[in-house]
């Protein structure tokens, strides 16, 4: 047992996949899972075991924020033996390139928090996305012709930003979707040398304010989902 995470050792497999919502853990361990087995529900931080096309792979819900994932994500490290997480959610789209539906992968994550500056002190640490997991995903999204597309993630303290044009700032340098987790996973994924990646489906437009409806969000979720088992099992 870890701190937040009740499963015993072996229960948590080595590819993790994690959404921030733990409802969508349990949803991808009954849908995607063959014999899915809880290993967890520690403040409803529901988390999962079973086997995709022969292989073991864990869902965790890693709730909202970085603290949040930044918790989950270091006891997986820590105390499991978790090779790789892929962060599997949702962002805002800050590019006007990019289209509500659209899964960007994320290949950095820039952000506004302060969680890393007792790591690094003054300097900007650039969190990135493990290449080869990021190349997986990419190869099993053209196999099923799914709109992905590659770029900068925002990862930001604030759901609801007063600054309006911090966006269009770092859309102005390749930055494609705004969400909330995904450079404290990169960031402690290379603090244990293990492998992440965030996919996130673009649920809302920042600039165009188009919104995806919830029946929208639940198929473009699955597709990732499929994308991202893939990309694990190849
Ligand atoms: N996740 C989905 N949409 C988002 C937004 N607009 N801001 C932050 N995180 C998000």
């Amino acid at each position: 047992m870890s701190t937040h995470i009740a499963a015993q050792s072996g229960q948590i497999a080595p590819y993790v996949l994690m959404p921030g919502d733990p409802y969508r853990a349990r949803w991808i361990a009954e849908t995607f899972l063959e014999d899915p087995q809880q290993y967890n529900d520690v403040r409803g931080m529901l988390g999962y075991t079973g086997t995709y096309r022969g292989v073991r792979i864990s869902a965790q819900g890693s709730g909202m924020g970085q603290p949040s994932i930044g918790i989950y994500a270091h006891e997986l490290f820590a105390e499991y033996d978790v090779e790789a997480i892929i962060r599997v959610g949702t962002c805002g789209a800050i590019a006007e390139s990019v289209k509500v539906r659209d899964v960007i992968l994320g290949i950095a994550a820039s952000t506004d928090s302060a969680m890393n500056r007792p790591r690094f002190g003054d300097v900007a640490y650039a969190p990135a996305a493990d290449f080869e997991l990021l190349r997986f995903a990419w190869e099993a999204a053209q196999a099923k012709t799914l709109p992905a597309v590659v770029g900068g993630l925002f990862s930001s303290d604030q759901f609801y930003n007063p600054n309006t044009t911090i966006a269009s700032t770092l859309a102005g340098y390749g930055v494609l979707g705004v969400e909330m987790e995904s450079a404290a996973l990169y960031t402690l994924a290379a603090q244990f040398g293990r492998r992440a990646l965030a996919v996130c489906t673009v649920s809302d437009h920042i600039i165009t304010g188009e919104e995806t409806t919830a029946a929208e969000r639940q198929e473009t979720f699955d597709d990732m989902i499929v994308m991202a088992l893939d990309a694990i099992v190849r």
